[in-house]
């Protein structure tokens, strides 16, 4: 944060030409941050972290680089993690949310397109909802499970502390559901973002309107959440919120909608 700040003010000293900034070591310095920012003004991305680190506890990564997060320490390693971060500095998650929206309908993930009737789910006891009605495919659940649809969808693209705040709300309710949670590596969602996926799909195109989720898929889907609350270091971490509010939303009664369908209205 204070490297943060120091950048700034040398920018504003650049743009200003202040007087304090016309000696000629400062003049040396404004050069070289100049070009260092329109190089990359933002690009979410503000470190390289050895090989090792994707592998090593977030947390331990983390130690490394005082003041920052994983979304942008790892920022290289995926745009959902640079584009979360930059979502996180300029605290407006829109641009993240439509981002995700447009890869997810331009890439064609098969796991999103399941193409047949949506279903009536059944899920195991314990879970937050006995059942989900009216999905289609992994994110509906993912968002479901994890009660990123149980929140004000315009705050949570619109009002970044608000996302902030229940975000955390949701990481804590997260860790306590997911084993080795502070031992968790950004390897564990890079290595294989879909685990599950190919049984889900069998499941989702299934003839029978309705079908059975055992906890093996409960416990991915909040595992997966886990790794992104810790990228955040539990702080405010899911940027994935503000594209669920996007993408969907669901009824108190456990009816997903996506807005893509006209089954929420678009925000
Ligand atoms: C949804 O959120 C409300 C308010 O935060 C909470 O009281 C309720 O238990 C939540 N419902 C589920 C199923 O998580
Ligand atoms: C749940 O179902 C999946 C897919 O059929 C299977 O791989 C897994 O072992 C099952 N888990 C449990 C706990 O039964």
């Amino acid at each position: 944060m204070a490297q943060f700040a120091r950048c700034f003010s040398f920018f504003l000293c650049a743009l200003s030409l202040a007087e304090e900034c016309q000696d000629e070591t400062t003049a040396v310095w404004q050069l070289q941050l100049q070009s260092a920012l329109s190089a990359n003004p933002s690009s979410g991305i503000c470190a390289s972290p050895a090989p090792e680190d994707y592998d090593k506890p977030i947390s331990a990564v983390l130690e490394k680089y005082p003041g920052r997060d994983g979304w942008c320490i790892f920022g290289a390693a995926a745009d959902w993690c640079s584009t979360c971060a930059i979502g996180r500095e300029q605290k407006d998650m829109r641009p993240y949310a439509e981002h995700q929206m447009k890869v997810i309908a331009t890439t064609e993930y098969k796991y999103l397109q399941t193409g047949k009737e949506p279903k009536k789910v059944l899920l195991p006891e314990g879970t937050s909802y006995e059942s989900l009605s009216n999905v289609r495919d992994y994110h509906d659940l993912f968002c479901a499970l994890n009660g990123l649809f149980n929140v004000s969808r315009s705050a949570a693209l619109d009002d970044f502390e608000y996302l902030a705040q229940v975000s955390e709300q949701r990481c804590l309710g997260v860790q306590s559901k997911v084993w080795n949670y502070f031992g968790l590596s950004i390897n564990n969602l890079l290595l294989d973002p879909y685990p599950l996926g190919d049984a889900l799909i069998e499941i989702l195109t299934s003839d029978k309107p309705v079908v059975y989720l055992n906890q093996s898929f409960v416990d991915m889907f909040h595992y997966e959440a886990a790794v992104q609350c810790r990228l955040g270091n539990d702080k405010g971490a899911l940027c994935v919120m503000s594209y669920c509010a996007l993408r969907g939303c669901m009824e108190p009664d456990g009816v997903v909608g996506q807005t893509k369908h006209g089954e929420c209205p678009p925000i």
